[in-house]
């Protein structure tokens, strides 16, 4: 039989297919922790308040203990709880009666399914966090580790994927680690926002029997209480900015997908992902496929459109506690879980990938130093602009001549503008070693400012 804590008033049951939509149980079971947690601190505080006795206490507390292993026991057997029963609350309630008879029914006092579902959201929430934010961290720290081993490669750096400039591979992977620093920045800011406790808040108007809400808030390690009843039950957006937060993450990480598949790819070369994180193909014997990165890539529109199809649930929502806000929790989980398994991923690629540093110098070509030769006659007081044009001839010069800039006659360059100087000097520009050593500014390319950029990371890391 199904245990229901509502329909005194209902004559008829409720449709099998309302049933079938409404029941939100095999996703809600996920929260059976925290759905005891929440209800022991409950009873707790009822009791701490003069609300409960002594003796109903003991018995709901050692009987929610039991619920809990009961209910660990079963999802660890069955995969999943076979209860006929809506809602974890129910199933909870339900058995909580098998252990502690008659007090179980005192448990709900005071108490909506509306506060407590928004509770145990953000209960389980903030341990969650702290498990995407390791993974992050995790991530930089590979990252951060290849940064530092993999210092001496230069390779050309792309912008409109076209050759742009020599670049410090280092640099391009401390470019990642800055995007994910501020990841974990940006999770942490939304923790004090979160850790604001509703319970207490019933279903709309609050608590008629005086409780003292922060006791309770700060037995469930809540920093704070929420302010209002109606926005603790009615508001989500705790979850719209972490699934925002989960979208903007994957963006990182398919950007840096994008990237790897790039470079693994023949035309490119410079990088083959392990065995553990690569495909074949069915037909072709030769294939080796960056599916984990593909993967990556995908799971981040799916979590650009969790984030986007949750805003759309909430934005014409009347205030206060609608059914809508039941998918919460599921689209919550789904971004989540795909989230952890990317970052998983991630890392697990990037630490297993080879770099070959022969090949990605071979990418280089003598056309991406036009910019030093540029600033080289800036050096010898021709303005920029000039400059900029000058070598620009001295581009076309090489492309009617057949050869590029490396190989362009010095009588050719003198012939251009004799700022172009003597022969020895001009051919020390085309070192690729010290192009990018020229960039020592902070934020630069230069050996000195990646490595600086790779101890203030380390140090940040510190932290953590
Ligand atoms: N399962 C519901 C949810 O998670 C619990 C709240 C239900 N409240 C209600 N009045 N029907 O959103």
């Amino acid at each position: 039989d199904r245990y229901q804590l509502w329909g005194g008033c209902f004559e008829e049951e409720p449709s099998s297919v309302l049933r079938r939509l409404n029941d939100s149980l095999p996703i809600d079971s996920r929260l059976y922790r925290e759905d005891i947690q929440g209800s022991k601190a409950w009873a707790e505080e009822l009791y701490q308040s003069g609300h409960l006795s002594t003796i109903d206490n003991e018995a709901i507390q050692q009987g929610l203990d039991k619920v809990e292993r009961q209910i660990e026991e079963d999802l660890s057997n069955k995969g999943r709880l076979n209860d006929f029963e809506e809602d974890i609350h129910s199933v909870v309630e339900r058995r909580l009666r098998e252990h502690a008879g008659e007090a179980a029914l005192r448990l709900h006092t005071a108490r909506s399914r509306n506060d407590q579902s928004a509770t145990n959201t953000k209960l389980w929430m903030l341990t969650s966090f702290q498990r995407a934010q390791n993974e992050i961290i995790r991530l930089i720290s590979v990252i951060l580790n290849r940064a530092e081993q993999e210092i001496d490669i230069i390779f050309p750096g792309y912008t409109h994927l076209q050759r742009a400039q020599p670049i410090r591979w280092s640099h391009y992977l401390m470019s990642y680690v800055w995007s994910f620093r501020d990841d974990v920045i940006r999770l942490e800011e939304q923790r004090n926002r979160l850790s604001s406790c509703p319970l207490g808040s019933g279903a709309i108007a609050g608590c008629a029997l005086p409780i003292d809400r922060r006791r309770l808030a700060k037995s469930l390690g809540f920093q704070n209480v929420t302010p209002n009843s109606m926005f603790a039950v009615g508001s989500r957006d705790h979850i719209v900015e972490f699934l925002n937060w989960a979208s903007l993450c994957g963006t990182h990480l398919s950007r840096l997908a994008e990237d790897l598949i790039i470079y693994s790819s023949q035309e490119f070369g410079f990088i083959q992902h392990s065995d553990q994180y690569s495909t074949g193909s069915s037909l072709m014997p030769q294939k080796r496929n960056p599916d984990g990165l593909e993967l990556i890539r995908g799971a981040a529109g799916h979590l650009q459109g969790d984030a986007f199809s949750f805003s759309c649930i909430l934005k014409g929502l009347p205030s206060t506690y609608n059914k809508d806000l039941q998918s919460d929790k599921e689209i919550l989980f789904r971004s989540y879980d795909r989230l952890l398994d990317c970052l998983k991923v991630a890392v697990g690629n990037v630490a297993t990938m080879k770099v070959d540093a022969d090949k990605a110098g071979k990418l280089l070509s003598a056309g991406m130093l036009a910019t030093d030769l540029a600033h080289e006659l800036v050096r010898r007081g021709v303005p920029f602009r000039r400059a900029h044009h000058l070598v620009g001839a001295a581009l076309r010069r090489a492309a009617e001549l057949h050869c590029d800039l490396q190989h362009l006659p010095h009588h050719e360059y003198l012939a251009i503008c004799p700022e172009f100087g003597a022969e020895e000097e001009l051919r020390k520009i085309f070192s690729w070693e010290s192009s990018v050593e020229q960039y020592t500014s902070e934020g630069g390319t230069s050996r000195n400012s990646v490595l600086s950029q790779i101890r203030e990371v380390k140090q940040w890391l510190q932290n953590y």
